[in-house]
């Protein structure tokens, strides 16, 4: 059924108007002359038994009522027992259309109007939106930033639950986006007591989970001692494999209690994962994994040439290595960027990144860029942000 090839297809070479012509976002926001890294999505494709098995479907014409989801919380645990040590138990699994329904269907079940959400900025922009847009109250815990890189800081986190009887649910980027930071084990233990103090419930959103370099090592939340009966991970394969536009996610809940509160919300508002979605995730997650080590590969060279090149050729630009992740957070403090620092990268290098204030407090005169993409146009990123940064030193 499925391709005996597993390797990256063509990953030195990224064809740009093959991208556009595919509609895919990232490549038709901005017009020819500008290369896209600003969405968290790499451009290398998803594994060949993916695309096999939607070819499948499609010439089935399998488009009517399914049962593919059945399938989708065996074939994630299968995954994550063989990439992390961790076999949830497929019937605390609920799948979901996207990582962000999981967490929004979260936030309804589990707290109510007016009670605190406490998240860490810079963070994914879209846990900006949650609190107001749920009759929620938004508890900013910052992250941290020491001379080795970015982290959480556990002290603070204990202070604003001791300040804050009313939050009631820690929407936790583990990984973290934009930064990379990857939680350690003594961290999350340290999350899980407070939680257990405070009755605090944790989202634990792990979708770049798969995307850790050597050095750190994702523990996943649920396999803390204590947790499950206070967390709910959200994740899906959609950074690994990118299939960002195929929606098919999960929410792996810690107990039935949590599962039963999830599952109170009628299944017409909490919406259901696409066939195409669940099939993609579900060939990846049994076949994907020498396939996910030889992307790894590619990306964690990618970051060091990145990294290695910024610290040698730009040092006013701030960068740490990332932990995890395909993203890159510049700080460019350095330059009079304005109060919107990716409109100015991109008018002065042609290189579109995701705009640093969008991402909340934190995040002003910072850029994210994403470094998925073949060697190849991550050195013409890197050669455009150094050449343009370089000019605009010497002008300034
Ligand atoms: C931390 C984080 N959560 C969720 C998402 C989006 O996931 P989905 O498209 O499944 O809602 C992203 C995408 O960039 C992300 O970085």
């Amino acid at each position: 059924m499925f391709e005996p090839s597993q390797s990256l297809v063509n990953p030195g070479f990224v064809d740009p108007l093959e991208r556009r012509d595919s509609g895919v976002l990232k490549w038709n926001r901005y017009p020819d002359g500008v290369i896209p890294a600003w969405v968290a999505e790499h451009d290398l494709g998803p594994p060949p038994a993916v695309v096999t098995r939607l070819h499948e479907l499609v010439d089935m014409r399998a488009f009517g009522y399914h049962t593919s989801a059945d399938d989708v919380g065996p074939a994630f645990s299968h995954w994550t027992t063989q990439r992390h040590g961790w076999t949830p138990d497929p019937e605390l699994i609920l799948p979901t259309a996207n990582v962000l329904q999981g967490i929004w269907a979260c936030v309804e079940a589990l707290t109510g109007p007016g009670d605190g959400i406490v998240y860490s900025p810079p963070v994914y922009p879209p846990f900006l939106d949650v609190a107001p847009t749920t009759n929620r109250r938004a508890v900013h815990w910052p992250m941290m930033r020491t001379k080795e890189g970015w982290r959480y800081n556990l002290d603070a986190l204990g202070e604003l639950l001791e300040a804050d009887p009313g939050i009631g649910l820690l929407l936790l980027c583990h990984p973290h986006n934009p930064t990379g930071c990857v939680l350690t084990a003594k961290e999350l233990e340290r999350i899980v007591e407070l939680a257990h103090v405070h009755d605090l419930t944790i989202v634990s959103d792990e979708i770049h989970s798969d995307l850790v370099y050597e050095g750190s090592t994702h523990i996943p939340m649920l396999t803390v001692p204590g947790a499950p009966s206070h967390t709910v991970t959200v994740t899906s394969g959609v950074k690994t494999f990118a299939l960002g536009g195929m929606l098919c996610a999960v929410a792996v809940c810690g107990d039935e209690r949590l599962h039963s509160a999830i599952r109170s919300i009628p299944v017409e508002l909490l919406g259901v994962p696409n066939r195409m979605g669940c099939e993609a995730s579900i060939t990846a997650w049994e076949t994907g994994s020498g396939w996910a080590d030889n992307l790894l590969d590619l990306l964690s060279r990618n970051r060091r040439t990145l990294f290695d090149r910024i610290r040698a050729e730009l040092p006013q630009v701030g960068m740490f290595l990332p932990e995890s992740t395909f993203v890159a957070w510049l700080d460019l403090s350095e330059f009079k960027t304005g109060d919107h620092p990716a409109r100015w990268l991109r008018h002065m290098t042609g290189i579109a990144g995701g705009n640093g204030p969008n991402f909340g407090p934190g995040g002003e005169k910072h850029v994210r860029i994403t470094f998925g993409t073949s060697a190849e146009l991550l050195d013409e990123i890197t050669d455009r942000i150094i050449t343009g940064l370089k000019g605009q030193e010497e002008t300034a």
